[in-house]
C-alpha cells in the first residue's frame, strides 16, 4: 500500500527482515526516554509503535530536535532500520528500530490531560470530552478497525446473496418502534415536523412492493429511549428484507451470516443450525427472551409444590394468578450471607418483593429463610425439584405477577452465573427465539401494543386468535440472541391489506387513525404485496460481541452518554433565537428562563 506523500513506513509493521532500509516514518511521540547521551521515542502510528533512536552518532541538530519532543509531538523521522540491543519481547517491533537521521516536528501537543496508553484507568467523562486522544489508545484503534472488518464481511456477504443496498431517507414520517421519535421542524412547513427513523421499516417493506426481492442496508436509526450498556440514542441497524420467503428461510441466510461474520473477523467456527427456542420455553427456562446459554442455572416451578402451603408469601401469589419458581445454584453455598443479602437487594431492583433461600451445607446442615414456614413434605419436594446436593444454593422467587418472578429470576441467575465465575471469555452461545407473542399489554397505555411492531403477521394457526385472545396470539417473529443480548430481530409481515386493517383494530386505532399514520402503506398494500419479511441485526452490539467488550460506547467512534448528550462537542446545545423564529419553533416559557 502506498502510503501519501511521505512515502513512509508504518511502525507497526516493521520486522527484522526490513533492517537495513532507509525509510521514513511519521506519528505520534508516545513515550520519550532521555538517558542522556541516548534519546529514545516511541512513535505510534494507527499499526503500532517503533523505537526511535539518538546517540552519540545522530547529528547534533536533530538530537536537539529529539530532546525538545514532548508526549503527543507529532514527528517525521527519517533513518536506517537496525537491529536493537535491548530487544522487547512484549512488542511486535520489539527486535528493530529507526537509527534517526533527521527528524521534524510537524505538530507540537500541549500535555494531554490523559496518558494515552492501552486500558488505561480513565474516567469515562474525561475519554470522552477528547475522544480524539482517546481513540489515539491502541485498543479504540483495534476496535474502530475490527468494525470496519465486520461491516466489510457483511457487504461481501449480502451482496453475495442478491442483496442489493438500498438508502431510505433520513428526514420521514414516524414509524412506531415502540420507542419516542427524534423530530425534525420544518422549515418550509411551519407547524409540521420529520421524525428522524427509529428504523426504516416502512420503506424496505415498500421495496418488497416495489420489486426488490432482496434489500439490505447498513443505516443509523434513532430513538429517543433511557440508555444503557447496549443502548444509543443513534445507532446502527444491519437492515434486510426478503420477498417470497417464510421464517426458517430468514433464519437460514442470516446463520450464514453470522457463521461467515465469526469466521473472516475471529477465526471462530460457530455450529449451525443455531439452537431455537420458543419464546414461551425461553422464558420458562432462563425467565428472559434474550437467555444467556453459556450456563444452566434454569428456572424451575414450584407453585404446584406450595399453592396450598401455609406460608402465605407463597400461597398467595399462586392464588392471585402469579407463580412461585426457583433456580438451584450448585456450589452456591460457598456465598457468605452477607453476599446472599445482596442477592435480595438485587432481586428487588427487578420488581421482586422478597427472595427466599436454601442453604445447604457441606457439612450437611441446611439453613434457610423459609423452610420452617413449610412442612416436610414441601420442603423435600423443592429439594427434589431442585436436584439439590451439600454445597448448593436454592432462591425462591413469589409473585403474583409473572412477569417479576422471570424479570428477577432471568437476571439472577445471570448474576449468580457472575458470582460463580461460570462465565467463559470467547464463548458464543447463540440462540434464536421464535413464536413471540404478537401482543403485550400496556399498563401504561391501557391498551394492546404490538411486541414486535404493527406489521409482523400473526402465526397461521393463531390467526383467530388476533381477536378473541390476543394475550395466546403468537406472531411469525424472531429475535437472535448472543450470551444474553438481543443482536437482532425480525418477522415475517403482514402483506394483506385486510390483514393489516385487523391488525391497526386489535391495536385499538380507528380507521381515520390508521388512515392518517399509515395510510400510504394501507394504500401501498392494495397494489400487490409480495409474502415478505425480514430482519434487523445492531451493528454496534455484534462490533462489540466480536471485540469482547460490554459496551456498545467502545466500538462507536462518537458515542453519546447516559443523558444522550455528546461530551466532546457539548451537543445538544441552544440555538440563536433567529434560527428557532425562521422554524416557527417557540419554547415554552420555563425554558426559555433556564
Ligand atoms: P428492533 O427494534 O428489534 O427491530 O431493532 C433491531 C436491532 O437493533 C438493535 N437496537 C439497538 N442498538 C443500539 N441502541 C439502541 N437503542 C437499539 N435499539 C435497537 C438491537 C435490535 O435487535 N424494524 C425492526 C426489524 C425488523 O422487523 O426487520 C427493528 O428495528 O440489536
Ligand atoms: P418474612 O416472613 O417476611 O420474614 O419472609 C420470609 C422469607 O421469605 C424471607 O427470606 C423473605 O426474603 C422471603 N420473601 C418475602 N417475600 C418474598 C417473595 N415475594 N418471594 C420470595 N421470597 C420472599
Amino acid at each position: 500500500m502506498k502510503t501519501t506523500m511521505f512515502n513512509r513506513k508504518y511502525c507497526g509493521k516493521l520486522r527484522t527482515t526490513d533492517i537495513g532500509q532507509e525509510m521514513t516514518v511519521c506519528g505520534w511521540a508516545a513515550k520519550r526516554r532521555d538517558l542522556g547521551q541516548l534519546i529514545f521515542i516511541d512513535l505510534r502510528d494507527r499499526t503500532g509503535v517503533l523505537q526511535l533512536a539518538f546517540d552519540d552518532n545522530t547529528d547534533k541538530a536533530v538530537f536537539e530536535t529529539a530532546s525538545a519532543v514532548r508526549g503527543e509531538f507529532v514527528l517525521k523521522a527519517r533513518g536506517i532500520l537496525r537491529e536493537r540491543a535491548a530487544k522487547n519481547p512484549e512488542l511486535p517491533t520489539g527486535d528493530v528500530e529507526l537509527e534517526v537521521t533527521t527528524l521534524e516536528i510537524l505538530a507540537k501537543s500541549e500535555t494531554p490531560p490523559f496518558e494515552i496508553t492501552e486500558n488505561s484507568d480513565v474516567n469515562d467523562a474525561l475519554r470522552l470530552k477528547y475522544r480524539y486522544l482517546d481513540l489515539r489508545r491502541p485498543d479504540m484503534q483495534r476496535y474502530i478497525a475490527l468494525r470496519h472488518r465486520a461491516v466489510k464481511v457483511v457487504r461481501d456477504y449480502f451482496d453475495e446473496n442478491g442483496f442489493l443496498e438500498i438508502e431510505t431517507p433520513i428526514l420521514t414520517k414516524s414509524t412506531p418502534e415502540g420507542a419516542r421519535d427524534y423530530l425534525v421542524p420544518s422549515r418550509v412547513h411551519p407547524g409540521k415536523f420529520y421524525a428522524l427513523p427509529q428504523s426504516p421499516q416502512q420503506y424496505k417493506q415498500l421495496l418488497m412492493l416495489a420489486g426488490f426481492d432482496r434489500y439490505m442496508q447498513i443505516v443509523r436509526c434513532f430513538r429517543d429511549e433511557d440508555l444503557r450498556a447496549d443502548r444509543q440514542p443513534e445507532f446502527t441497524q444491519i437492515d434486510l428484507e426478503m420477498s417470497f420467503v417464510d421464517v426458517e428461510d430468514v433464519m437460514e441466510i442470516n446463520e450464514g451470516f453470522v457463521k461467515r461474520l465469526w469466521k473472516e473477523v475471529l477465526d471462530v467456527q460457530i455450529e449451525t443450525p443455531i439452537v431455537r427456542l420458543t419464546w414461551r420455553e425461553a422464558m420458562d427456562r432462563f425467565g428472559s427472551d434474550k437467555p444467556d446459554l453459556r450456563f444452566g442455572l434454569e428456572l424451575c416451578d414450584i407453585s404446584a409444590i406450595v399453592k396450598s402451603c401455609e406460608f402465605k408469601v407463597f400461597s398467595e401469589p399462586v392464588a392471585n394468578g402469579g407463580s412461585v419458581r426457583m433456580i438451584y445454584v450448585p456450589d452456591g453455598a460457598s456465598m457468605p450471607r452477607k453476599q446472599i443479602d445482596t442477592l435480595v437487594e438485587f432481586v428487588k431492583t427487578y420488581g421482586a418483593k422478597g427472595l427466599a433461600w436454601t442453604k445447604l451445607n457441606e457439612d450437611g446442615s441446611v439453613s434457610s429463610s423459609y423452610s420452617k414456614f413449610l412442612i416436610e413434605e414441601e420442603n423435600e419436594a423443592i429439594l427434589k425439584c431442585a436436584g439439590a446436593k451439600p454445597g448448593g444454593l436454592i432462591l425462591i422467587v413469589a409473585d403474583a405477577k409473572d412477569d417479576v418472578v422471570f424479570a428477577s429470576l432471568g437476571a439472577l441467575r445471570c448474576e449468580c452465573a457472575k458470582r460463580m465465575e461460570l462465565l467463559k471469555e470467547g464463548e458464543y452461545k447463540f440462540a434464536w427465539i421464535t413464536e413471540f407473542p404478537l401482543f403485550e399489554y400496556s399498563e401504561e397505555d391501557e391498551r394492546y401494543v404490538a411486541k414486535h411492531h404493527p406489521f409482523t403477521a400473526p402465526m397461521d394457526e393463531d390467526a383467530d386468535l388476533l381477536e378473541t385472545d390476543k394475550l395466546n396470539c403468537r406472531a411469525k417473529a424472531y429475535d437472535l440472541v448472543l450470551n444474553g443480548t438481543e443482536l437482532g430481530g425480525g418477522s415475517i409481515r403482514i402483506n394483506t391489506p385486510e390483514l393489516q386493517e385487523k391488525m391497526f383494530r386489535a391495536l385499538g386505532f380507528t380507521n381515520e387513525a390508521a388512515q392518517a399514520q399509515f395510510g400510504h402503506l394501507i394504500n401501498a398494500f392494495k397494489f400487490g404485496a409480495p409474502p415478505h419479511g425480514g430482519i434487523a441485526f445492531g451493528l454496534d452490539r455484534i462490533a462489540m460481541h466480536l471485540a469482547g467488550l460490554s459496551s456498545i460506547r467502545d466500538v462507536i467512534a462518537f458515542p453519546k452518554v447516559q443523558n444522550a448528550s455528546e461530551l466532546m462537542t457539548g451537543c445538544p446545545d441552544v440555538v440563536d433565537q433567529s434560527q428557532l423564529t425562521e422554524l416557527g419553533v417557540q419554547l415554552a416559557a420555563r425554558m426559555e428562563s433556564e
